[in-house]
């Protein structure tokens, strides 16, 4: 019988928690994703809470989780260093850059990364590519920008749809970018950056994840850079 993603999701989000569990003590602060699979992460870490202080969060979303489970959740900005950030991905490929952002949390997400010592990228067999960019590339734009911005990923190849009717936790406004087979994840990162009006864009390439725990039919896989 095959297992569902859902179970492989949970299986995932238990598997970090065991990773970092043995790295807890009474200061750790830990940085936490958003997404379907940081959530059964973040179930997974409510039962060892008594184990570290607290979290930062990359979305109001993850934060209110956090909070119901009893886990203290912090400002980015009062926290020094974070050894861990565990997150989901849309499409990772096998030098653990990935694209991220389905859920519109990528600026806050790339934020936490950033401060992460170790980025644990948690996700289920799915999200396993060769290429990058059959998911659509989201990118999050100042809202007078929208039009602008668009017209310059058209010149990169892409074709941008607008995200109705979403605003980001940052009052941002999202394009997805349809039809990108990318072959240079980290120029692309940077040449979408470079666009005027960006916020910042769903690839993962120049702060890539350390660590893969990929949920699979045979069992969750550590694939370490
Ligand atoms: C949120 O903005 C995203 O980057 C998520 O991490 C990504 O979409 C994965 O989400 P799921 O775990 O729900 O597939």
């Amino acid at each position: 019988m095959s297992i569902n993603q859902d179970d492989l999701k949970r299986a995932v989000g238990q598997a970090a928690v065991d990773y970092i569990k043995p790295h807890l003590d009474d200061d750790s602060i830990i940085g936490v994703g958003t997404g379907s699979t940081a959530n059964c992460f973040i179930d997974a870490l409510a039962e060892v809470k008594h184990l570290f202080d607290g979290a930062v969060a990359s979305s109001e979303a993850s934060a209110e989780r956090l909070k119901s489970h009893g886990i203290p959740v912090y400002e980015l900005n009062n926290v020094p260093q974070l050894d861990f950030y565990i997150d989901g991905a849309d499409e990772i490929n096998a030098r653990l850059e990935m694209i991220k952002g389905g859920g519109a949390a990528l600026t806050r997400e790339k934020i936490v990364a950033a401060v992460a010592k170790t980025f644990i990228c948690v996700a289920d067999e799915s999200k396993q590519v060769d290429l990058l960019g059959n998911f659509p590339l989201p990118v999050e734009v100042i809202p007078m920008a929208r039009s602008y911005v668009a017209r310059e990923l058209v010149k990169l190849g892409g074709d941008p749809v607008y995200r109705e009717g979403i605003i980001t936790d940052n009052g941002g406004e999202i394009l997805d970018v349809y039809n990108l087979h990318i072959q240079s994840p980290s120029q692309l990162e940077s040449d979408i950056n470079q666009i005027t009006g960006v916020i910042t864009n769903g690839l993962f390439a120049l702060r890539n994840a350390n660590i893969l725990l990929l949920g699979t039919q045979q069992g969750v896989k550590q694939i370490t850079l």
